[in-house]
């Protein structure tokens, strides 16, 4: 039988919980350099748009509907209306799909951090990354020849997340956080802090903020700003739903969601500065420009940040600082992903909090591990990101924001139930943008992108694997999400109709 409802111990927790979801490696290395490569300093404008105009309100639906609902995102979707609980699985999918890939970059960081203190790449980072460490091939296949330096590190991530999740809301996730992120805003002012007194950080710095502003007139700078920002804030798939279900039936939600959004963005703004001024010092030292040393994706922090720390002073101390806050912040933010599944399969089955961890867990582990510590994970990680991110939490967001307001009509109430308690009204134009303009915004986003996959294959991969990785499993999580929708709920978990 289910054990009594969890609850974080107060608002603090709950907070410090969420910042430490939304605080990730999308903080720290994604953020850099998005923000470059889209118009650098004036990406703040369509960055501020995103994060007004969809983040914060979408933060705010998505706490509304954890906290009245209580339940696991597919529980509490279900009490809006029956059908939604679909919508819920889908979330959950997505949230297992990069569940297995994130724990992939939680363990190189944690690597990165032990090979810091003695400079383990040598002269040649790229060679050390891509060859020694992944052993990566050059042929794209479907293969299982096992990696051991990936492996076993990934293996112990899997270890300490169920270990965490064993323990519960309040010990384990609470006090995960409670650990984790005073050790990371420490850590990582640290080494922004370092990275500022590096020669030629001012370099990196000017190229870093100063604007083009010819990229506001660009349609994918937008676009790239919305992507930031749901994917930072972690909204629109379950994630905030599940922490909030956690809380008690009277708190403060959109005051809080205003700490945790600001948070996060400072974080990022911050991750930017101290990235940008390591860049800096590396174009200096190599006597090149920041542009050739910026390097979008994984690159920037596997192999770049090992070049500047194998080249700057106190480089050690950099590189301990730089991959302990990646691994802090992945770790907080792996949590919290792993939650949204537990929550869901704990809520249908009507079990208790262990086994659901165990049944969770466990297969997700092993599917992880059989995955990517291989020669071709890398290629296997970068397909999956790509279509879940864009896909899988742009079209969840869509459904979610069409299915609330248009379908079940429930903006006045949930605009009532915000404003009554929280200390930030929530009314017309929160009812505005999430009925209105956020759908529109994901529409034109979502169809982009439908264009741009569809037209030519992504990243130039066997159109095979792209087809078994990328469609394949997009296809597979809708199923998914309906044939589980359609299972029995246990006799203690019914999901009761909405009253209003
Ligand atoms: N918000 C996190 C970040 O910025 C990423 C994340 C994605 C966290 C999905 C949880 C779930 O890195
Ligand atoms: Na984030």
């Amino acid at each position: 039988t289910a054990a009594k409802k969890e609850t974080f111990g107060s608002r603090n927790a709950f907070i410090l919980a969420a910042i430490g979801s939304a605080v990730g490696l999308g903080n720290i290395w994604r953020f850099p350099y998005v923000a470059y490569e889209n118009g650098g300093g004036a990406f703040i404008i369509p960055y501020l748009v995103a994060l007004l105009c969809a983040g914060i309100p979408l933060l705010f639906l998505d706490y509304v509907i954890g906290q009245r609902y209580g339940g696991s995102s597919p529980l509490s979707l279900a009490r809006i209306q029956r059908w939604m609980e679909s919508l819920g699985w889908w979330q959950v999918l997505v949230c297992v799909i990069i569940g297995i890939y994130y724990a992939v970059i939680v363990a190189w960081s944690a690597m990165f951090l032990i090979f810091s203190f003695t400079k383990s790449w040598g002269d040649d980072a790229n060679a050390f990354f891509f060859g020694d460490f992944l052993q990566l091939s050059d042929t794209v296949a479907v293969g299982f020849d096992f990696v051991p330096n990936v492996f076993w590190p990934q293996l112990l991530v899997w270890v300490g997340v169920l270990v965490v999740m064993l323990l519960g809301v309040r010990k384990g996730i609470a006090g995960a956080n409670f650990i984790f992120m005073p050790l990371l805003v420490v850590m990582f002012l640290a080494m922004v802090v370092v990275s500022l007194f590096l020669p030629g950080s001012l370099d990196g710095l000017n190229a870093f903020f100063t604007p083009d502003w010819g990229a506001l007139l660009v349609p994918s700078v937008w676009a790239a700003a919305v992507g930031q920002i749901f994917f930072s804030l972690s909204v629109g798939f379950g994630i905030m739903i599940t922490y909030a279900s956690y809380l008690r039936k009277k708190t403060d939600l959109t005051g809080s969601g205003l700490v945790v959004a600001f948070s996060n963005s400072s974080f990022e703004i911050l991750a930017g500065i101290g990235v940008f001024a390591a860049l800096g010092f590396m174009a200096n030292a190599a006597g090149t420009g920041i542009n050739d040393v910026v390097d979008a994706g994984i690159g920037l922090a596997f192999v770049a940040f090992p070049t500047i720390i194998s080249q700057a002073p106190l480089g050690e101390v950099i590189g301990v600082l730089f991959f302990g806050s990646l691994l802090f912040a992945g770790f907080t933010s792996m949590i919290s992903i792993i939650e949204v599944v537990i929550a869901g399969v704990r809520d249908k089955l009507g079990i208790k909090r262990w086994v659901a961890v165990t049944v969770v867990v466990v297969p997700m582990a092993i599917i992880s591990l059989l995955l990517f510590p291989t020669s071709s994970g890398l290629y296997v990680l970068d397909v999956l990101d790509a279509f879940v991110n864009q896909f899988g939490i742009l079209a969840g967001a869509l459904v979610m924001v069409i299915a609330v307001s248009w379908i079940a009509r429930k903006l006045p109430m949930f605009s009532r139930h915000l404003t009554r308690l929280s200390s930030f009204p929530a009314r017309k134009i929160w009812m505005v943008l999430i009925g209105g303009i956020v759908p529109l915004a994901l529409i034109g986003m979502l169809a982009s992108e439908l264009i741009a996959k569809t037209q030519e294959v992504y990243g130039g991969y066997p159109p095979e694997f792209v087809l078994l990785y990328g469609w394949g499993m997009s296809g597979l999580l809708i199923v998914g999400a309906i044939l589980l929708s359609l299972l029995p709920w246990t006799a203690r978990v019914q999901p009761v109709f909405d009253d209003a």
